[in-house]
């Protein structure tokens, strides 16, 4: 990923979203203790705490452009053999689901990074007919320790067995993959389990 002003390339970019207050919040009259200068990649905590990221978004920032900023080009380089990983974090309440888009949001603006991303993943496919593609998509909770498979209804209640190799990765036994055709939910093909040896373990993807 392209960086600043120098073309130098970082396998990780760091960037934060300060939420608007909720509405509740602004009734009991809290205030927000963080302060982004436009335009810039520092964010000061209180009044003098000052941080820099790669990206600092502050609350006006809208979900077009948390995902243009930070998430359509990792989908472009991914259609050039690059592996991704968009990671949400930050403390309960914090907006992780809202930002990320798992939750069923009606307006299409409001669609977070999982929406959006997979509708550009069909329209590059769409306009690079000179390749076949085919789409499979799993979706793992991890909460708590505990792993579900949230693709495979019979199986979310059940652990998916993992074990830690000699290096330090974990490969999770059992999860299931269905193939995918359209953005909006259709899908085909059968759920089927993952051998062990075919998937990439957490942390074995490689960028450059
Ligand atoms: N950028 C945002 N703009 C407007 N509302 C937001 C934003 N981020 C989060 N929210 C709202 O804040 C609340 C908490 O967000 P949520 O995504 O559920 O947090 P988390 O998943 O981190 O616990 C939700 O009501 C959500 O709709
Ligand atoms: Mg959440």
């Amino acid at each position: 990923v392209e960086t600043g002003k120098s073309s130098e390339c970082t396998p990780v970019r760091v960037a934060v979203r300060v939420r608007p207050l909720l509405p509740k919040e602004t009734l009991h009259g809290h205030q927000s203790c963080v302060h982004v200068a436009s335009d810039s990649r520092l964010l000061t905590l209180g009044h003098d705490h000052c941080f820099s990221f790669d990206v600092v978004l502050d609350q006006n920032a809208n979900q077009e452009e948390l995902y243009s900023t930070c998430v359509e080009s990792l989908v472009h380089a991914f259609f050039q053999g690059f592996n991704a990983t968009v990671f949400a974090y930050g403390q309960t309440g914090s907006g992780k689901t809202y930002t990320i888009g798992e939750a069923n949001i009606g307006t299409e603006e409001d669609q977070g990074i999982i929406p959006r991303s997979l509708a550009e993943v069909f329209k590059l496919i769409d306009e690079n007919e000179a390749r076949d593609h085919t789409v499979r998509v799993s979706y793992l909770e991890v909460y708590k320790e505990e792993f579900k498979d949230l693709l495979e209804v019979e199986t979310a209640n059940k652990d998916i067995p993992r074990h830690q190799t000699p290096n330090l990765q974990i490969p999770l036994c059992g999860l299931g993959r269905l193939g995918a055709h359209r953005a909006d939910g259709e899908r085909w093909g059968a759920a089927e389990g993952i051998h062990p040896d075919q998937q990439r373990p957490p942390g074995s993807g490689q960028r450059d």
